[in-house]
């Protein structure tokens, strides 16, 4: 484990100077079972996997749940370590955002869609420390989890645009035996709530299927909202088909065949907000 970008700096050079390849998983700990795949698929792509847990305070805004985000460092080492990751960046603040630094970046567009109208701030920061992180471990290999598909294409975005010299790779979400996408947040979950949150997959993956059938979008998507509430949850932030690479709304005519499209999903239940999404096939 290490603390600073100069003691990383170290291992990742001799790494590289050996020949070797890195594999890095960004994460803000808390890690579950989908964590530690994201880990595994890194290492089945490069020779050396690094994970970083860092709760970056710039992608929470004034009033979420910073503070009381889950921290369980040594838990969450002894994962990493069950599934051979080579070594655990634990960078502080100071050192990812060096006193008196103004820079940020900004993924424009992409990032004011769907969570962005919900979370405006979220996906600046979000941007702004993997691009610190990428310079830090400067990896060859990436994996972010698909369950984040939004950030995984602003991120996609962010590579392109600014040339990193880094290969991207999505990975699968990791289900419970529900449907429930795994995700740090679920510890927040009443238990009552726990037992209604599968109902969001639930629901996307019917609206799935009935789209990949030629059902009308607006219709479609009217009873995956009403799906939702039905189970139990709040307010529906959204529930949206969107073109995969530019994540616009697609048309509300019936999918021809050969169309890319994905469902996304974001609502609340108790006091937590689930996000989730899946592919749509025509
Ligand atoms: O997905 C997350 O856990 C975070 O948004 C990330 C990518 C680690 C950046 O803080």
């Amino acid at each position: 484990m290490v603390r600073t970008r100069a003691e990383l700096g170290r291992h990742i050079r001799a790494w590289k100077q050996a020949g070797e390849s890195v594999g890095f998983v960004p994460t803000m700990g808390a890690l579950h079972s989908g964590h530690l795949s994201l880990v595994e698929k890194a290492r089945e792509n490069a020779t050396r996997t690094v994970a970083s847990i860092f709760v970056n305070p710039t992608q929470f805004a004034p009033g979420e749940d910073f503070d009381t985000y889950p921290r369980n460092t040594e838990t969450d080492l002894a994962k990493l370590a069950s599934v051979n990751c080579d070594l655990v960046y634990l960078p502080s603040v100071e050192e990812m955002y060096p006193p008196g630094n103004t820079t940020n970046v900004r993924v424009e567009g992409l990032s004011d869609l769907l969570d962005g109208v919900y979370r405006p701030h979220f996906f600046y920061g979000v941007a702004t420390v993997v691009a610190r992180l990428f310079l830090h471990v400067q990896p060859d290999v990436t994996v972010f989890g698909e369950k984040d598909y939004q950030q995984l294409q602003i991120i996609r975005r962010m590579v392109r645009d600014l040339g990193f010299p880094v290969q991207i790779i999505g990975g699968e979400t990791a289900r419970d035996a529900d449907g429930l996408a795994q995700s740090s947040r679920n510890l927040y979950l009443a238990p009552d709530d726990r037992i209604a949150a599968g109902a969001l997959q639930a629901a996307l993956h019917r609206a799935s299927v009935r789209l990949s059938l030629g059902v009308m979008p607006s219709e479609v998507l009217a009873e995956a909202r009403a799906l939702v509430a039905a189970a139990g949850f709040g307010k529906i932030d959204y529930v949206s088909l969107v073109d995969p690479d530019t994540l616009l709304d697609l048309p509300d005519a019936p999918l021809a065949p050969g169309t890319p499209a994905r469902l996304l999903g974001a609502a609340w239940i108790g006091k937590t907000r689930l996000i989730d999404n899946i592919s749509v096939a025509r």
